[in-house]
């Protein structure tokens, strides 16, 4: 008895949670508060589209490299759209990485440059933290360095990641790895969405001020046409008279963006 209300409970607590898994499409977005990030707001026709990248425009190799569909041309020393991992050669091994997902590098030829090719990558290929962390072989693993190894480690969900130094970089960690939760937010800026476990959408949340707790958010009608968007990370938005599901393309890969974001910061 107990533990079917136990489960109860549980499988309650579960559908009160709000969870969304599409991020708004830049062209859902009506009001230009809300076309930002990636989006651009057109005047003209009072519409929001995806911003367009000028890779040409781009005049330094990080810059460039930073933009997918951009990639730096090392014997030009020019920003241009990527064309094929074949078509590059660089200097240093792991720029090949930089260009596309698909390229890695080849064998240095006799001027000791590296021809680049497609290819997926290898953790074990790696031999120092440096160039291991935050590699990703596939949508669901990610490259990490330790006993003097780089292996390839599940990070397909928090609840599979094993190793506490992954885990906090986007996961709770207390013993074992697990998705925040609402109320693991302790302030009010904090209080906002979490990731849901698999990091495939989030759960909004709510604060509440009185009692200075941040919960599971039951729906969105509180929110307005200046913070439905933010308070929801853009997965609703201002439809004009409410806020309103965003239907647009899925972000997949979340926990791996995060981690590859945060191994770029600290490597
Ligand atoms: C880079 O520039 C060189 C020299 O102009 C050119 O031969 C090569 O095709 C360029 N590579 C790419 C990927 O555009």
């Amino acid at each position: 008895m107990k533990t079917q209300l136990l489960l109860i409970a549980v499988i309650s607590l579960s559908v009160n949670a709000l969870t969304a898994t599409t991020s708004c499409d830049c062209t859902e977005l009506v009001q230009s508060a809300d076309c930002k990030g990636g989006c651009t707001w057109s005047s003209a026709d009072s519409s929001c589209s995806a911003k367009t990248v000028d890779c040409t425009a781009q005049t330094t190799q990080p810059t460039c490299d930073a933009y997918k569909g951009c990639a730096w041309n090392e014997t030009t020393s020019k920003c241009a759209a990527f064309t094929a991992c074949a078509d590059y050669t660089v200097a240093i091994a792991r720029a090949c990485y930089a260009k596309d997902d698909t390229c890695v590098p080849g064998t240095a030829g006799a001027d000791g440059k590296f021809p680049c090719k497609t290819g997926t990558i290898t953790c074990s290929t790696f031999t120092n933290a440096d160039d291991c962390n935050g590699m990703s072989p596939d949508d669901n693993s990610v490259c990490w360095f330790k006993s003097n190894a780089c292996s390839q480690v599940d990070a397909s969900k928090c609840s599979v990641i094993k190793d506490q130094d992954i885990c906090e970089m986007a996961c709770k960690w207390t013993s074992s790895c697990a998705a925040y939760t609402c109320a693991d937010m302790t302030t009010a800026d904090s209080c906002v969405a979490v990731m849901t476990d698999d990091g495939s959408g989030v759960n909004i949340c709510t604060w509440d001020s009185t009692g200075s707790k941040c919960s599971d958010a039951a729906d969105v009608s509180a929110l307005t046409s200046s913070n439905c968007f933010d308070k929801t990370v853009g997965y609703y938005y201002w439809d004009g008279s409410a806020c309103s599901e965003c239907s647009g393309s899925s972000s997949n890969g979340y926990i791996l963006a995060f981690i590859g974001f945060i191994a770029m910061i600290m490597f």
